[in-house]
């Protein structure tokens, strides 16, 4: 596998560091809460199991999976839900917990679908933001890292399902993809 990598991005350190910050902000703004961590699989599937465990306050976690619905490569920012929560929302402290949020298409329409189940509050996290490709009009409430505009893998993120398992974020080289 890292042959196939450019460069990395983001080391192990760099990671657990980042991911201990974002842990302790949430720890301290849901004090007295008890905040549902919603795992959109499979990108933040590392993710959210590191940051589960750098917040030191009560918390429950559930998981649902999604997949785009549009013509091939246009997205259309629809979404068919594959596995839904089984947690009701009704009166909770949401936190989406994500990968990456790129486009934000996919984030906007679920934040919305969410919504209509009447949680008391909905915030996103993410590890890592690509504002510069952002279509849809949704923001991050905490993020890691703002990243540039380049294809990365490792730590959840993947390439035609493989790469998911490194433990470090890093570019992957471009022949990979354009083969
Ligand atoms: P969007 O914000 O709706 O465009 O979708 C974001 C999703 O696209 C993420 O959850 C990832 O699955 C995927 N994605 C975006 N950029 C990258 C990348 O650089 N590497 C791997 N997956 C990515
Ligand atoms: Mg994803």
């Amino acid at each position: 596998m890292k042959e196939d990598i450019q460069s990395i991005l983001y080391s192990e350190e760099q990671l657990a560091d980042k991911v201990r910050q974002l842990g302790r902000e949430i720890s301290r703004d849901y004090a007295g809460k008890n905040p549902l961590l919603v795992s959109v699989l499979k990108g933040s599937v590392v993710f959210m199991s590191d940051l589960m465990r750098a917040i030191d306050i009560p918390c429950q976690i559930d998981f649902m999976m999604v997949s785009s619905y549009g013509s091939g490569v246009k997205t259309t920012g629809v979404v068919k839900i594959m596995k839904d929560l089984d947690t009701p929302l009704e009166g909770r402290d949401l936190i989406i917990v994500e990968d990456i949020l790129d486009s934000g298409k996919t984030l906007h329409y679920l934040k919305g679908m969410l919504l209509d189940r009447h949680p008391k509050s909905i915030r996103i996290v993410t590890l890592l933001d690509k504002p510069d490709r952002r279509e849809a009009p949704v923001a991050a409430d905490y993020s890691g890292f703002v990243v540039p505009d380049q294809f990365i893998v490792g730590y959840g993120l993947d390439y035609a399902e493989k790469y998911r398992n490194l433990p470090y974020i890093g570019v992957l080289k471009p022949e990979i993809y354009t083969k």
